[in-house]
């Protein structure tokens, strides 16, 4: 296991396609689940849930996302399709982290969103810290209705990310990080 400071200083995505088999096993995902709901959440509301998508099940969920693609775009060709299809199955496992923000009399609804990436976030470092890679997208699906209706979101119901899983194929180099400078300021009185 990679010591907790080192992974955090040198974790880095991997694209989908390139985490592959074995993803988690039952026992790892209760694992990733648990650390995933163990993030700070402002009035204990939980706004936030997650599906688990595994096997063949992320083929039946992307029958969702090639029929959505096909009525968005009536002459696509088959290959296209079928790669909309295959969405949710190029990385063994997928967990969409679900945002359930809602008006709340005491907890603003940004804090709720916030705790969903918090919530995603864990996901990732999780999984990683587990042996596997990870990748946190949303892509254009994240965002259709017909596709959210399948995947069983409700109307206030949001997705935060959809996580892709799955031990890592290579090493990936690593891209530019912002200037500590640039991001950072000390802040003086006067
Ligand atoms: C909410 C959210 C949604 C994202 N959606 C996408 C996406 O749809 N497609 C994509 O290529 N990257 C997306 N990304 C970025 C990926 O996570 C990207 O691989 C990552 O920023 C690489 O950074 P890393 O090297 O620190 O892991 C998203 C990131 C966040 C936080």
């Amino acid at each position: 296991m990679i010591e907790a400071i080192e992974l955090l200083k040198t974790r880095r995505s991997l694209k989908p396609v390139e985490l592959v088999e074995p993803g988690p096993s039952p026992t790892e995902i209760e694992t990733l689940l648990t650390i995933a709901s163990r993030v700070p959440d402002h009035g204990k509301l939980a706004p936030w849930r997650f599906i688990v998508f595994e096997g063949d099940a992320r083929l039946d969920a992307g029958a969702a996302i090639e029929a959505a693609f096909r009525a968005k775009y009536p002459t696509a060709t088959d290959e296209q399709a079928v790669f909309e299809r295959k969405r949710l199955a190029r990385a063994p496992l997928v967990v969409a982290v679900v945002s359930r923000a809602a008006p709340h009399v005491k907890i603003p609804e940004w804090e709720q969103v916030l705790s969903a990436g918090a919530a995603a976030m864990s996901l990732v470092l999780g999984a990683h810290a587990l042996g596997y890679g990870a990748n946190w997208i949303t892509e254009w699906y994240a965002y259709d209705r017909s596709v959210l209706d399948a995947l069983g979101l409700r109307e206030n119901e949001r997705i935060a990310g959809f996580i892709h899983i799955g031990k890592p194929s290579h090493t990936p180099e690593d891209r530019p990080r912002p200037p500590l400078n640039d991001i950072t300021t000390r802040f003086a009185q006067g």
